[in-house]
């Protein structure tokens, strides 16, 4: 249903945009559905950009833990887009990888980001501390993220310790947001997400500055946000 919600916004944003359309994309669990059900659906991504939030440092394309290995099996495999672009995690010197990717996203303003959220309030791969006014950088992954993406590796050592992440300013830059949550495990940053304060300590919680976000939960999601049942 949340999915479905996901993709008459897509669906809106190339109606609205008569010429190339840029869409910022996220992996993970969170965008599947969303990415199934866009391959399904008549929509034409042919004159879309795609830019992808991150990438692991140390993983290249052909690995299957990669998120471009992951962008092309769920999405782009099916649905072509004009252009493509994501981190180079076999770019080892992280200031001309992140360089380049910071002159990308001048070139091609974001009109619609998707966003998953993590358990600890980071999106993309900018964790808590992570100044506001990032740009893209190599980051250091926390050891709560390494667990809980390590349900995608054989073995948690095999979950890389960094990654290339676009900064917190780049994802705020995007003219529209969708951020998207599921499941019990993500209720304790909604909430920080919607009632906390904007703090670095919760990299989510600058989204209720952004004008234009749209947050889509289940219930599981939802549980710390939603007002008392009222008895009849
Ligand atoms: C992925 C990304 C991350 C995830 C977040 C939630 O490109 O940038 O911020 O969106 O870690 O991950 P899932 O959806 O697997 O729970």
């Amino acid at each position: 249903e949340g999915a479905n919600k996901g993709v008459a916004m897509l669906q809106q944003t190339l109606k609205d945009c008569h010429e190339q359309v840029v869409f910022g994309l996220a992996t993970g669990g969170t965008p599947q559905t969303l990415y199934r059900l866009l391959s399904a659906s008549q929509l034409d991504f042919s004159r879309c950009i795609a830019i992808n939030l991150d990438e692991y440092v140390g993983l290249d394309q052909e690995n299957p833990q990669s998120y471009a290995y992951y962008m092309n099996r769920h999405l782009f495999s099916k649905k072509p887009f004009q252009q493509t672009f994501i981190p180079n995690g076999m770019n080892r010197n992280a200031t001309v990888e992140t360089q380049r990717y910071d002159q990308i996203l001048d070139r091609y303003p974001i009109d619609l980001q998707i966003l998953g959220l993590g358990q600890n309030g980071h999106i993309g791969f900018n964790e808590p501390g992570t100044p506001f006014e990032s740009t893209t950088h190599e980051v250091q992954l926390t050891e709560s993220t390494i667990a809980a993406n390590a349900r995608f590796f054989a073995q948690s050592t095999d979950v890389p310790r960094s990654a290339y992440s676009m900064g917190i300013k780049s994802i705020m830059a995007a003219k529209q947001i969708i951020i998207m949550a599921y499941g019990k495990a993500k209720a304790a940053a909604v909430k920080k997400l919607v009632l906390g304060p904007v703090t670095t300590a919760v990299p989510a919680s600058i989204l209720q500055q952004h004008p234009n976000v749209t947050l889509i939960v289940d219930e599981a999601a939802a549980d710390q946000i939603k007002k008392e049942k009222v008895e009849n």
